[in-house]
């Protein structure tokens, strides 16, 4: 069985306590920390920038996945990486030079990803599987918590676990599949099936009194 990550999204968390939650939600068992960053311009909705990531860093004491949903893109990437991002991810459509985009990352000392929404197609993953330690896949569109998965993502998994694991086979690169929007305890097995490692998860885990139980719930789904 592969080392599945469960990626709480502070999305959903109460921002008038955002240190305590973090601290709350890996005390629960969090992998990661998924940090969704929204410009009212890539998407609309407008969430928070690397002065909150640099506030929360000393709570994080598991890696920073910061999910980028702004355009442009590369202004945020030093940015965000002086502020303590150990992931950085973000949409090719708001790149206009993705490769140069996943080198400044890597360049920055993060570990790069590229996240396709649920009408962008695989192909754009081709030319740059070799800077990618993280492809996410979006089953909602972005710009949201609370939405419902969209089950043609499930295809779309399949689909990229081949491209991963044909690649993996020749190049001995441990790329990561995450998925984000609408994971929850009763579809999460059904995600890993179908190919996934790391799963986001905000309305799932913070919309309930007992993160624990929830992440519980969900690793327990993922045993299976
Ligand atoms: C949506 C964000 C997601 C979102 C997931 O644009 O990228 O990370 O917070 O929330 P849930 O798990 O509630 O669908
Ligand atoms: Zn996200």
């Amino acid at each position: 069985k592969p080392d599945f990550f469960i990626a709480p999204s502070i999305l959903s968390a109460n921002f008038a306590f955002l240190g305590n939650e973090i601290k709350a939600v890996i005390d629960a068992g969090a992998d990661w920390i998924h940090f969704d960053v929204m410009d009212n311009h890539y998407v609309p909705n407008l969430t928070f920038g690397p002065m909150v990531c640099q506030a929360i860093k000393p709570y994080a004491t598991v890696p920073i996945d910061v999910h980028l949903m702004v355009e442009p893109v590369d202004d945020m990437i030093n940015a965000f990486a002086s502020a303590g991002a150990d992931i950085i991810t973000f949409h090719p459509e708001a790149s206009k030079h993705v490769d140069r985009s996943l080198s400044l990352i890597k360049v920055a000392g993060c570990k790069a990803g590229l996240v396709l929404n649920p009408a962008t197609p695989v192909y754009v993953l081709e030319q740059v599987m070799d800077k990618l330690d993280v492809i996410l896949l979006m089953s909602v569109n972005p710009g949201f918590g609370g939405q419902s998965f969209i089950p043609s993502t499930l295809e779309k998994i399949r689909q990229v676990r081949s491209i991963i694991d044909t690649y993996a086979n020749n190049n001995g690169r441990h790329i990561r599949l995450e998925v984000d929007g609408g994971v929850k305890i009763d579809n999460i097995a059904e995600i890993a099936k179908a190919g996934a490692d790391t799963f986001v998860a905000g309305s799932a885990i913070f919309g309930f009194e007992d993160y624990g139980k929830q992440i519980s719930a969900m690793r327990e789904q993922l045993a299976k």
